[in-house]
């Protein structure tokens, strides 16, 4: 069993989970997950490594709740235990000295991508942060990366904080830098992710985003997980999470994203009244 250290809604919907999880600890380096279960029989989650502490022996992940199993997480409580924690799973970011490196984040890509920044400006880059919310009160973790960023930009979809936009205001901001940008690294949602490939690759800026398929055993073994990238078959467990997002097939990856769509929200529902019209309109579709 694996103890709950710490568990906090850190802004609305957004959770943070601190896990005692030594050997994961241990092993972790930035860009890995680990697959969580909330309870025995329960479904299991990919959940990438926000953070971890070697000699305390505690991961910290951070998630939106947005269904069943992501829910039930939300509302563990420290000292509460968890059946399954499985991982580092996938390989790890690639940490090269590339020059500025652009780190483009949003929703629970802002914990996700605060090892990678902190890992690339140790290696010398120059570190240019964008944050990216529907508005400045989703904004969190904003000290940590202000400490590794040498720059760091915010766009709010209200305007209320930074530019007033999403992540397709990416070239305005990219020219206003007026300094040639070697990389950029985009964790999030899978809009932010596609959205901002969209807007780098005419650029010609190398783009590496880590990939959210759906997920199940987490080690090549279910097929799952399958993306195309670069016209070849690829599973984002082991050969990825991160991949050239140029080459990424993103249609292909929103549809497969959507499979389960009946199943992740029929157990959300509560009056069988709904579920019976919910499988009605299923079936004209
Ligand atoms: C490598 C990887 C890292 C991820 N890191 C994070 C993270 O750090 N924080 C975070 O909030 N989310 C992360 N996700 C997405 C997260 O796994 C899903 O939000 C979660 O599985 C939803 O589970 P649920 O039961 O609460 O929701 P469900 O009701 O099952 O599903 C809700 C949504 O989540 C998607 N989803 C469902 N099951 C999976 C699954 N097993 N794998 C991926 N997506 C799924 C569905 O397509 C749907 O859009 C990551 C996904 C991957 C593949
Ligand atoms: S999750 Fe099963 S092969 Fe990747």
């Amino acid at each position: 069993m694996f103890r709950v250290i710490a568990s906090k809604m850190i802004v609305p919907n957004m959770h943070l989970l601190t896990l005692a999880a030594p050997a994961v600890a241990r092993e972790a380096k930035p860009g890995q997950f680990v697959i969580l279960r909330a309870e025995e029989e329960g479904e299991r989650v990919p959940l990438s490594l926000s953070d971890w502490d070697a000699q305390s022996g505690t991961i910290t992940v951070v998630f939106m709740s947005i269904g069943s199993t992501t829910g039930r997480l939300a509302l563990l409580a420290p000292g509460a235990s968890i059946p399954t924690v499985v991982g580092p799973l996938g390989n790890a970011t690639e940490i090269e000295n590339y020059g500025t490196v652009v780190c483009v984040c949003g929703c629970y890509g802002i914990g996700s991508i605060f090892p990678i920044a902190l890992a690339l400006k140790r290696k010398g880059n120059r570190i240019i942060t964008i944050m990216e919310a529907r508005s400045s009160y989703l904004f969190y973790w904003e000290e940590r990366l202000e400490a590794i960023s040498d720059k760091i930009i915010h766009i709010t979809r209200d305007g209320t904080k930074g530019h007033r936009g999403h992540v397709g205001r990416l070239p305005e901001i990219l020219r206003g830098l007026e300094e040639p940008v070697d990389r950029i690294i985009a964790n999030g949602c899978t809009f932010l992710m596609k959205r901002t490939s969209d807007e780098t690759r005419p650029l010609g800026i190398k783009t590496m985003v880590s990939l959210n398929p759906i997920m199940i055993d987490g080690t090549g073994m279910c097929g799952v997980c399958r993306v195309t990238v670069g016209s070849v078959t690829r599973f984002a467990c082991v050969h990825g999470p991160d991949f050239d997002a140029h080459q990424v097939d993103w249609e292909e990856l929103l549809q497969r994203r959507k499979t389960y769509m009946p199943e992740e929200v029929v157990p959300l529902r509560t009056s069988r009244c709904e579920e019976r019209h919910f499988r009605s309109q299923e079936g004209k579709s």
